[in-house]
């Protein structure tokens, strides 16, 4: 792509709960669009979106619609990436791609701007947005893992159902109500949609996040798992991840456990966290100060706080980490990296 003022850009599931955090992002960041180009399926098509103060046509997401596109960000889900993001590629576009499709390729960097932005200029084409558990986790640990290393992380996440679409924040609106007021609720999107059994979420936890794998992990809690080794570039880091929808509409909330490679000084990790870039510490137990995911919506910072020392292992941290999963888990993320394409022209 060659050096320009001003870049057009597409977004692909402009009507979905990410790609309207998009648009809102990158309005909000003043990115520098050209042309703009709001791509939906073809029951959208036609609709109108507003972005920048104006109103736009949404048009159906096929190969031609790419023409003349520099960014294409992508978040419509993952067979939809796998039938596009080529099509935008072959037409000299930069495919951002908030979905798992190519995540794992060696080829496709995932990219976490303040943990490994250097990897931006190995792509060929598409640049992985990483799963939204993974990255507030990445924001949070990539200081410890520098100054320390890590052996191992156990990590139990508390997801809002934002993650799972509109529809799910629709479930879950719907059915808190229904529940309120005595009525019989009919559960379809939540915990996963294609699947044939789905559960109530309202004053509910629900121990699954996309299908199970074989060896009877979640795939959200294997994208965890292998996400964290690439990201890091370290396949020796042992991880182990339990992945919990909880009836929250924004903000994933999470606690890990981390066991270091060398010798940490608390007072030390908390003042590396808090220098660290998108980080904020929040970590007062006498002003009983800590992250919540209602602080945390509608935020860019990953949240880190409940910092203690655990009480076995001499090198045990636990911590307790909250981001804006549709943010810094999604959208924020994605025009991050497109910020840092523009800026290493
Ligand atoms: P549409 O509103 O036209 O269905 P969410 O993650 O909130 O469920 O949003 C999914 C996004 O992916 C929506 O913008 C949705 O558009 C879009 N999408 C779904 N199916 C397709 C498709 N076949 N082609 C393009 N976009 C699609």
């Amino acid at each position: 792509m060659e050096r320009k003022t001003l870049y057009n850009v597409a977004v692909v599931g402009a009507t979905g709960a990410v790609g309207q955090k998009m648009l809102e992002t990158l309005e909000k960041r003043n990115f520098p669009v050209g042309e703009f180009r709001p791509l939906a399926s073809a029951r959208s098509a036609g609709q109108q979106v507003t972005f920048k103060g104006k109103s736009y046509t949404i048009q159906e997401a096929v190969p031609e619609a790419f023409e003349g596109i520099d960014f294409a960000l992508f978040s419509a889900g993952g067979s939809i990436s796998e039938k596009l993001a080529s099509a935008a590629v072959e037409r000299g576009a930069v495919v951002i791609d908030n979905t798992s499709a190519f995540r794992m390729l060696p080829e496709v960097p995932l990219v976490v701007p303040e943990v490994n932005a250097h990897m931006i200029s190995q792509h060929r084409g598409i640049i992985a947005n990483p799963n939204c558990s993974t990255i507030q986790m990445m924001a949070a640990l990539k200081p410890i893992y520098d100054a320390y290393g890590i052996e191992r992380i156990i990590v139990s996440t508390y997801q809002a159902v934002s993650g799972a679409g509109q529809a799910a924040i629709e479930e879950l609106r719907e059915q808190s109500r229904q529940i309120l007021d005595g009525v019989p609720i009919e559960p379809k999107i939540l915990p996963v949609k294609s699947q044939p059994k789905h559960y109530q979420i309202a004053f509910n936890a629900i121990p699954q996040i996309d299908v199970f794998e074989e060896n009877g992990f979640s795939r959200e809690e294997m994208k965890m798992v292998n996400e964290t080794r690439k990201i890091l570039g370290d396949e020796s880091i042992h991880v182990t991840a339990t992945c919990v929808r909880i009836p929250v509409f924004y903000g994933h909330s999470e606690s890990v456990y981390v066991e270091t490679r060398k010798p940490f000084d608390l007072a030390e990790v908390r003042s590396l966290l808090e220098s660290a870039e998108g980080v904020k510490l929040v970590d007062d137990l006498q002003e009983q100060q800590y992250p919540m995911a209602s602080d945390a919506a509608d935020q860019y910072d990953t949240y880190v706080g409940r910092l203690r020392r655990d009480l076995f292992h001499p090198r045990g941290l636990n911590m307790w980490i909250v981001s804006d999963n549709i943010l810094k888990g999604a959208a924020l993320n994605a025009v991050q990296i497109a910020e840092l394409m523009v800026k290493s022209k």
